[in-house]
């Protein structure tokens, strides 16, 4: 069984789809106590380490390193600033792959690293691992095309140490709406169909807000659901919710007085690919529950990434 170690692990999202690619995952770190507990009940032999990822000195060996550094730097919910120093934690991941010279390495992060004013900061990372000793590849994927019934875009750096002699190429779509693939993509209702429709304590009752109703939140059964977002407040409706009409510029309506709620966090994490039996303790309160689903790559799509690994371990 191939090796690996996991950087900015979270719940375990990755890990779940690298888990299933067939990895041993030696280590895991993050320095979110929820995301901890639900990663130690589902992925129960790996070294989870709670801390600062900078304070970890030493890493074990292992033949794949993963990381998906924190986003809020470069992401549509965050404030877009180049200069914040979370957006330089990539450094850590590249110290760790300087000590552990794995045989791959898998980074996952948002879409907006490719927007203008971030794209030196990727540039950076793709030289700074190609300094390292590798060949490195960078795509942008949809989620949906790899099974997950969510409106997701990550970018994804893969790189294979250049004294391998194997290249890696990004996994062909699984799943389409044109035929083209053995599979359709997932809707809403395959995904969140058989669960109750008003689980109590499961979702996020906050009022709807302006800022809320200032762009449609709702999705209906047969499509796929918005992004899933790691703020519970701004989580999106429950198909059973009424449509939302535009009466203004940035002004969203309910079309009707049926009652309205947004998904709940296994919803949400169902919507993410999670497995159906994941487990999530109840030792936090909802919104860091919404906030560590919101946060995961989904696990079919980390899967696929790993799957496409050549072999040569
Ligand atoms: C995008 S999320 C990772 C998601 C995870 N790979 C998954 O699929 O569930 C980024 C993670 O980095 C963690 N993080 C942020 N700063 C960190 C630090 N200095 N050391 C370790 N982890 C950190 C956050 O708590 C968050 O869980």
């Amino acid at each position: 069984m191939p090796t690996a170690v996991s950087l900015f692990s979270g719940c375990g999202g990755s890990d779940v789809g690298l888990h299933k690619a067939g990895f041993d995952i030696l280590m895991a770190n993050d320095i979110l106590p929820y995301a901890r507990d639900v990663y130690t009940a589902n992925l129960p032999e790996t070294d989870f380490r709670l801390c600062d990822v900078a304070t970890v000195k030493n890493f074990p060996q292992a033949d794949l390193l993963v990381g998906c550094y924190p986003c809020q730097g470069f992401s549509q919910g965050g404030v877009r600033d180049p200069s914040r120093k979370i957006n330089y934690l990539y450094r850590e991941f590249d110290r760790a792959l300087r000590q552990i010279k794995p045989k791959a390495f898998i980074v996952e992060n948002v879409s907006g690293m490719r927007r203008a004013d971030f794209r030196h900061l990727l540039n950076n990372q793709i030289t700074r691992f190609r300094m390292a000793g590798y060949k490195v590849e960078c795509d942008l994927l949809d989620a949906r095309k790899y099974g997950v019934p969510q409106e997701r875009q990550r970018v994804f750096i893969v790189g294979i140490r250049s004294d391998l002699d194997a290249r890696y190429v990004f996994p062909k779509p699984t799943h389409s709406d044109d035929g083209t693939t053995e599979n359709s993509f997932r809707n809403i209702r395959d995904a969140i169909g058989d669960l109750p429709e008003w689980p109590e304590g499961e979702y996020n009752t906050e009022v709807f807000h302006w800022y809320y109703l200032s762009r449609n939140r709702y999705r209906g059964w047969d499509e796929a659901s918005r992004t899933i977002v790691a703020k519970g407040r701004h989580v999106s409706l429950h198909p059973i919710s009424p449509r939302l009409n535009r009466i203004h510029t940035d002004k969203w309506v309910f079309e009707d007085d049926r009652p309205a709620r947004r998904l709940s966090f296994r919803e949400c994490a169902r919507l993410q690919g999670f497995p159906n039996d994941m487990l999530f303790p109840d030792s936090a309160i909802l919104n860091e529950k919404y906030k560590v689903v919101g946060n995961a790559v989904p696990p079919p799509l980390f899967n696929a990434v790993a799957g496409a690994l050549p072999d040569v371990w």
